[in-house]
């Protein structure tokens, strides 16, 4: 298998949210370098991800892709090598296709007709993995506009990665970025880390919203096909954008905490308040993001007025993560039955990750007021119940 056993869910930054295609070697350093000096890289974030935009449309006689040496002086090992200098992950992005998606959604740089990976696929990876990359997200703008097959595709791609890294000695993670219209979590596990399972959370120029975070949520809960090593990926963070409340920013970081979904921060972090970081780094909640047993949360519990119920099994026996999801426009009480997590109804400790307080010990069940459209997020620690489907029968990637 060419799926390199990326464990827990990958955490870093990501350019396209804040910088969309107007990336250059000043961009992601500043960046790298903010990442560090902020304590984000501290709390997990290492990997650095070049999107769309660095590449400017040209190969040369013999197939090699040019680089534009003013963006990036030295070259694309430069910018790796720096990234690796602060201790951080490098990521870089590409398309199965022809094309890539500035091709067809021109913005500030002029379109790249000819940098997708098709017809190069093998010949472009190992050139990545030259250059000292670790991880490279696969986009799908010349892969669709082609005709070409999901599933037939990422296999080749993962395939002549494999044989890349038998040339170079090195691995890429591979993030397939196909939008889940080819059902990727039917057919992914084992051919890349991970996968997208929705439309973009954030289109160019578009206000942070929140349908289609929930949209993008509720798309990548396909917990049959996650566990440690294997992601289903709802998309980079809007957390700290412009029009992202507080409040916001923490249902967010919910959200894609209790789906044990990637982490890629998108916001400018040479430039975010303290408050963003804080909300980015919160280590209660990044340990629910981060358990080790890579997990999804499933939704256990839900009544007729969207007041719903997530519940996702930690390590150790008898832990729980849950979220209490009030998709309505009003505050509502929530209430979280042990037995609906596989628990026994005996005493069982509530904590809240965001507050990072105890709220007490309860017999059955807990009930707290959850504002409109937010979540509360909580660990419970309790006694399994016999013949619990919650068991652990979940096998480390390796
Ligand atoms: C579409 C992808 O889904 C986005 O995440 C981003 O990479 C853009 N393409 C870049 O053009």
């Amino acid at each position: 298998t060419s799926q390199i056993g990326v464990t827990p869910p990958p955490m870093g930054w990501a350019s396209w949210n804040s910088f969309f295609s107007s990336i250059d070697h000043n961009v992601i350093k500043q960046q790298a370098d903010a990442l560090v000096s902020s304590g984000m890289a501290d709390a997990g974030y290492k990997y650095v991800n070049l999107d769309d935009g660095w590449w400017q449309g040209q190969r040369d006689a013999n197939g090699n892709i040019v680089v534009d040496e003013d963006l990036w002086p030295g070259g694309m090992k430069a910018i790796a090598d720096y990234i690796h200098s602060k201790g951080l992950k490098a990521g870089i992005y590409t398309d199965a296709g022809k094309q890539g998606c500035g091709y067809y959604f021109p913005t500030t740089r002029p379109a790249a007709p000819n940098t997708g990976m098709e017809g190069h696929y093998q010949q472009d990876l190992e050139t990545f993995q030259r250059w000292g990359f670790d991880y490279v997200k696969i986009d799908w703008c010349g892969g669709r506009e082609e005709g070409l097959n999901q599933e037939a595709t990422y296999k080749q791609i993962a395939a002549a990665n494999e044989a890349a890294s038998a040339e170079t000695g090195r691995k890429l993670v591979l993030s397939f970025c196909e939008w889940g219209t080819g059902l990727p979590w039917n057919w992914a596990t084992g051919h890349g880390d991970l996968w997208r399972t929705s439309h973009d959370v954030l289109l160019h120029q578009e206000t942070p919203g929140l349908t289609k975070m929930y949209r993008n949520f509720d798309e990548a809960l396909q917990p049959a096909a996650q566990h440690t090593g294997y992601y289903n990926d709802p998309d980079m963070l809007m957390v700290g954008l412009n029009g992202m409340t507080a409040a916001r920013n923490r249902l967010h970081m919910s959200l894609w905490s209790i789906a044990g979904a990637p982490l890629l921060a998108g916001n400018n972090v040479a430039t975010m308040t303290t408050e963003t970081r804080d909300i980015l780094t919160n280590p209660e909640v990044l340990a629910v993001n981060q358990d080790p047993r890579g997990l999804q949360g499933v939704k256990v519990a839900e009544d007729t007025r969207n007041l719903q119920v997530y519940g996702k099994v930690l390590s150790g026996t008898g832990k729980r993560a849950v979220m209490l999801f009030n998709r309505t426009g009003s505050a509502a009480n929530i209430t979280v039955r042990w037995a609906d997590l596989g628990l026994t109804p005996a005493s069982a400790s509530v904590r809240n990750a965001w507050t990072r307080t105890n709220a007490g010990s309860h017999a059955t069940s807990y009930t707290t007021s959850v504002p409109a459209n937010d979540a509360v997020l909580l660990t419970v620690s309790g006694t399994e119940a016999s013949g619990s489907t919650y068991e652990d029968t979940t096998t480390a990637a390796t």
